[in-house]
């Protein structure tokens, strides 16, 4: 029967697998409420300033948005120390990563992605015909030096999230500039920061800063993790003005909907709920480490709102036997880690609910 075939490329992505969500689980094994550790959402809820200013907006959903942001780039722009016209708003970071590729990307280029990443980066350059380079990790880290061996003239992006997920692992400063002094000006790095609120590590440095010397360097940032926004999709690139108007040529005009514009600006002014929210997500983590510890299992340590929790064999059992007492944690098994499971920091109510059920499976 003769129908539309989609494009070649397209047959080797492999679909995004999300966290399993706590409807599944309450379904599957009748338990009320579960709780889901899985998808680094943050478990204060969303900034009450954002959902306040969502209220009084709602009257007004039958308007199309903004299609330039411009409230929202400006909150953007004071919050990174940048201009509004270095900032371009999207869907959800998801998004902006989309929009790079599709930027920058033609069929048969090369793209450099560390081996245990975020998985989008890998599809969302499949879409765009484009080859991917799966770059080294060296203990958990990602191995800027193999991502300069494996550069070459046909490198058209280099994916980058500093810090990375799964692994919680940050770069040092002197890391992120020895790959940016040491990349071609032609080659696009994308420095994804979605987890920068939550690092710890005084090395660390934020990408923002590097754009004026380094005009090939595009960063990533989310309202989804620290500022508890990741069901309203709100994301933003931080670039030198020709990436910025590269992309706002592109994207779907009106990309960022009404609620998610003004409910990111309020957000960003939220100072109070990210001081809590990095309060609580570090205080959770200390309480892992020594929990984890405790039961004689290891924990890589971590700069974000997640940890990676060694188990060891029988990982994909303890998985299982945590869903049916209603806890959700992220088994690795796709990233080849069979050994560990991806545990979002939750409420302290919820930390200590994972470890009892834990200590019981073990
Ligand atoms: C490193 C990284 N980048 C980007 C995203 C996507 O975030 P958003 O919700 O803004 O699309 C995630 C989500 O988990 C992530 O881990």
């Amino acid at each position: 029967m003769r129908q539309p075939r989609p494009a070649p490329w397209t047959e080797k992505i492999p679909a995004y697998v999300p966290g399993t969500s706590k409807e599944t689980i309450a379904g599957r094994y009748g338990i009320k409420d579960p709780i889901k550790l899985a998808s680094n959402e943050n478990p204060l809820g969303p900034s009450p300033l954002a959902v306040q200013v969502m209220e009084s907006s709602m009257a007004g959903v039958h308007l199309y948005p903004d299609p330039d942001a411009m409230e929202l780039r400006a909150a953007a722009a004071a919050f990174f120390g940048r201009r509004s016209e270095e900032i371009l708003a999207g869907n959800g970071s998801d998004e902006i990563i989309d929009l790079l590729c599709r930027a920058y990307l033609t069929p048969g280029r090369e793209v450099i992605v560390p081996g245990l990443t975020f998985s989008y980066y890998r599809i969302a350059s499949l879409v765009c015909g484009a080859e991917v380079v799966p770059s080294g990790m060296k203990d958990f880290r990602i191995d800027v030096d193999d991502i300069l061996r494996k550069s070459s003239e046909k490198t058209g992006i280099v994916f980058l999230a500093n810090p990375n997920n799964p692994t919680g692992t940050c770069l040092a400063e002197e890391e992120i500039l020895r790959l940016c002094n040491g990349l071609p000006p032609e080659t696009l790095i994308v420095l994804d920061e979605a987890y920068a609120a939550f690092v710890r590590q005084n090395d660390f440095l934020s990408a923002a800063e590097l754009i004026d010397s380094h005009p090939n360097v595009a960063t990533v940032h989310t309202l989804s993790k620290s500022h508890g926004l990741a069901g309203l999709r709100v994301g933003f690139c931080v670039a030198c003005e020709p990436i910025i108007s590269a992309l706002a040529r592109i994207k779907p005009p009106f990309n960022v909907n009404i609620l998610a514009l003004k409910a990111g600006a309020a957000a960003l002014l939220d100072t109070d709920f990210l001081k809590k929210t990095l309060e609580i997500t570090w205080q959770g983590l200390d309480y892992l480490y020594a929990e984890v510890h405790k039961l004689g299992l290891s924990c890589v340590q971590s700069q974000t709102n997640f940890v990676l929790v060694r188990v060891g064999d029988g990982c994909s059992r303890v998985y299982e036997e945590l869903l049916k007492r209603g806890i959700i944690t992220r088994a690795m098994t796709s990233f080849g880690l069979d050994e560990y499971l991806r545990v979002s920091i939750g409420l302290p109510r919820e930390n200590e609910a994972f470890i009892r059920a834990l200590r019981e499976v073990l």
